[in-house]
């Protein structure tokens, strides 16, 4: 009975209160939600610091005879990051037709996240880690921003599952709608400027 009396108390869940009367007492432990909170932030660095040493140290040790983004390699680098990033697309639709789903919504949100993640950084691969056209310039910033939209979008969709109460709750899902209203136009831009540069690349 006591054990339920202390669980139900949210006081007494906090264990950062130190006891004056025991000096002995345990140093306060961080807690599970702290913790998925911190992995949360070491993810978004961890993606973007990933992202941009790629691109550092792809340009900087690139050598023109390794291959092509014209042809071979380079060119199928193009395909699969493309088909990937067409992939996390579909996201917008498969969550419409399995809202009432939760196991599977997080397998595929798990899937997108990957997909969304491993296609962006095959294009920089794709891309030679160089820009020589307009349209391989747009379609390149697109991919780039979508990738960084997602990531700070994951942070906050993340971290309203780990919300300590309902203040920081609210306010994350506020962030949540804000993020979207950028992320969406973003999608559009990202899918506009990929078939701009698939035709351009197949013209000239
Ligand atoms: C969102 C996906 C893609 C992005 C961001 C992207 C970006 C780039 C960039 C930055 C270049 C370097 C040369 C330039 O600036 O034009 C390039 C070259 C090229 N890409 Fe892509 N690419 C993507 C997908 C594809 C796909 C799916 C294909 C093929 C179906 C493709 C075919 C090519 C070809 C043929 C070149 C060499 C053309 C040239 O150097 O002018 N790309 N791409
Ligand atoms: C080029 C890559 C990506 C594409 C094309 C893409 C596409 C999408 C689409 C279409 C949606 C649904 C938008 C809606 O209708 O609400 C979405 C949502 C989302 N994406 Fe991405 N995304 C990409 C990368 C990423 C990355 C790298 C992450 C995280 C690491 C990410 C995290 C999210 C999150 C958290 C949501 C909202 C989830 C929800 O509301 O259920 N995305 N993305």
């Amino acid at each position: 009975m006591d054990n339920m009396i202390n669980k139900e108390d949210p006081a007494l869940e906090n264990n950062n209160s130190i006891d004056p009367v025991n000096s002995f007492q345990e140093k306060p432990k961080i807690s599970g939600k702290q913790k998925q909170g911190l992995n949360n932030i070491l993810f978004t660095l961890g993606m973007f610091t990933l992202a941009a040493t790629i691109w550092l140290i792809g340009g900087s040790l690139w050598d023109d005879r390794y291959y092509v983004s014209e042809e071979g390699l380079g060119y199928w680098l193009g395909i699969c990051g493309g088909v990937l990033i067409l992939i996390a697309m579909l996201y917008a639709f498969v969550k419409r037709k399995l809202k009432r789903n939760p196991v599977l919504m997080r397998y595929w949100f798990i899937s997108h996240t990957i997909f969304g993640i491993v296609g962006p950084l095959i294009i920089l691969f794709h891309t030679t880690f160089q820009v020589g056209s307009y349209n391989g310039a747009t379609a390149l910033i697109a991919t780039m921003l979508v990738f960084s939209s997602g990531v700070i979008g994951r942070y906050f969709v993340v971290g309203v599952r780990n919300a300590v109460d309902e203040t920081q709750h609210d306010k994350l899902i506020k962030y949540v709608r804000h993020w979207r209203a950028i992320h969406v136009p973003l999608l559009y831009l990202l899918f506009m400027s990929g078939v701009v540069h698939v035709i351009a690349v197949h013209m000239y």
